[in-house]
């Protein structure tokens, strides 16, 4: 019988000390294929996007957005233009959004074109598929259709300061006859009075 006692486990010799080699090689084996299988990700990846780049990008300039052009405040909201489409014009700001209610047809595509003025921030609707970054200095697009009415919260995605998780919209999907007759009322809607 043995007498010996430690405080910790028993240390591996003979046998065990085999096995426990055996089981590191396999881990060290298991984590060198996840670190080849990453690079080779973003190896794939960079040389993808580097052969296909973005279709457009529009840059916009922070310092005069609020001044003139497409981001003015009365230029913000949802319109449907003389070609006949939805567009919903926004901006990001630390830390809320403007308009912080915005109107969307549901069943017939809008396009959101929209900028921060100041840091990155980001936002999703609801569990929809419409997501984006805002990136200053750059106009994020994308267009998207909602399926059935309702209103979805819309927070900020991406950390952009101390107000973060307070900075959130609101969006409210129409009946598309609901919103067109509407827009048809002002050039710009939102659900927020002015
Ligand atoms: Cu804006 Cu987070």
């Amino acid at each position: 019988m043995s007498t010996v006692s430690s405080a910790g486990p028993p240390l591996p010799h003979g046998d065990g000390a085999a096995v426990a080699l055996a089981a590191e090689r396999r881990w060290a084996i298991v984590v060198g294929v996840i670190i080849a299988a990453i690079v080779a990700m973003m190896i794939v990846t960079g040389l993808h996007w580097s052969a296909m780049p973005p279709s457009r990008v529009e840059t916009v300039d922070v310092r005069t957005l609020h001044l003139a052009g497409e981001f003015v405040e009365s230029n913000l909201g949802s319109t449907i233009e003389a070609d006949g489409r939805a567009v919903v014009r926004l901006i990001a700001q630390q830390y809320s959004f403007e308009p912080p209610c915005i109107v969307v047809p549901a069943g017939m595509p809008v396009t959101f074109r929209a900028t921060s003025t100041d840091a990155i921030h980001g936002f999703v609707v609801g569990t929809t598929n419409a997501n984006t970054m805002l990136v200053p200095g750059f106009v994020a697009t994308f267009t998207t259709t909602f399926p059935r009415a309702g209103e979805h919260l819309m927070p900020c995605h991406e950390y952009c300061g101390t107000g973060h998780e307070a900075m959130w919209a609101r969006v409210q999907v129409l009946p598309r006859d609901e919103f067109v007759a509407r827009a048809r009322t002002a050039p710009r809607i939102s659900c927020v009075a002015r």
